[in-house]
């Protein structure tokens, strides 16, 4: 974890912890050098009490135009894998690892989506603790493995942990009474990348990999009561 001298959104963190406050902080982050290039910090949207929160890696091309979360190509496809998994998307809370876009630009002025360093998603992590602080979901789903080494440590492997439920390691410092459940899959955009005959089959996977996030929200509202 990040001392508090060491670089990070640690120290743009107000003390008012409510998600309009963490929002507008967010907007002037410097806590990395990735707010140098991008347009705007993409922060986290979804109902302030929703039950499933779901962790991207970094905002891409258009949420970094528009300045919200999932509106592109793996947006839409996270919202149709949602349906079919019976999770309604207007109850999700959706974030990313990393709240800036990082990317090259190619000679035809194109920009090109480069994966956050390690340094980068711990220098963000403050904001995603704070989030799931102030949303107290039931279950968390990481998005590809950008995500769920944020929160489940760099020794996970999406490919052998993928769909299954688990607890959020003790190292994650949390200040909620009931921790949130964790379950990793593949990102969206992966989904949308593969042209090959597997197609259908990733597609499937990751619907069921939500499916079991869902469940496992039941399983903790019952514990709740
Ligand atoms: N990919 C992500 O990881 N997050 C977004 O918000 C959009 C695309
Ligand atoms: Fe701050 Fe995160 Fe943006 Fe870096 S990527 S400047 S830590 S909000």
């Amino acid at each position: 974890m990040a001392t508090t001298k060491a670089p990070g959104a640690g120290r743009y963190l107000p003390e008012n912890r409510t998600l309009p406050a963490l929002r507008h902080a967010a907007s002037g982050c410097r806590g990395c050098t990735l707010y140098e290039n991008a347009t705007q910090t993409v922060f986290g949207e979804g109902p302030r009490d929703a039950p499933l929160m779901l962790v991207g890696e970094e905002p891409g091309d258009q949420e970094d135009r528009q300045g919200h979360p999932f509106v592109g190509p793996a947006g839409r496809l996270l919202a149709r894998a949602l349906d079919a998994a019976g999770i309604d998307p207007e109850r999700t809370y959706q974030t990313n690892a990393v709240k800036h876009f990082k990317f090259t630009r190619k000679e035809t002025k194109r920009r090109i989506h480069q994966k956050p360093s390690r340094t980068e998603v711990v220098a963000c992590r403050p904001w995603l603790i704070a989030e799931i602080e102030a949303v107290r979901p039931q279950v968390i789903v990481c998005l590809g493995a950008t995500a769920a080494q944020a929160l489940l440590g760099t020794a996970f492997r999406v490919s052998t942990g993928r769909g299954e439920v688990l607890d959020l390691p003790a190292e994650v410092e949390l200040r909620v009474r009931q921790r949130p459940m964790v379950v990793a899959t593949v990102h969206p955009s992966a989904v949308v990348r593969d042209r090959s005959d597997q197609r259908e089959e990733t597609y499937r996977q990751f619907v069921a990999d939500l499916r079991a996030a869902r469940s496992a929200g039941r399983r903790v509202a019952r514990r709740a009561v």
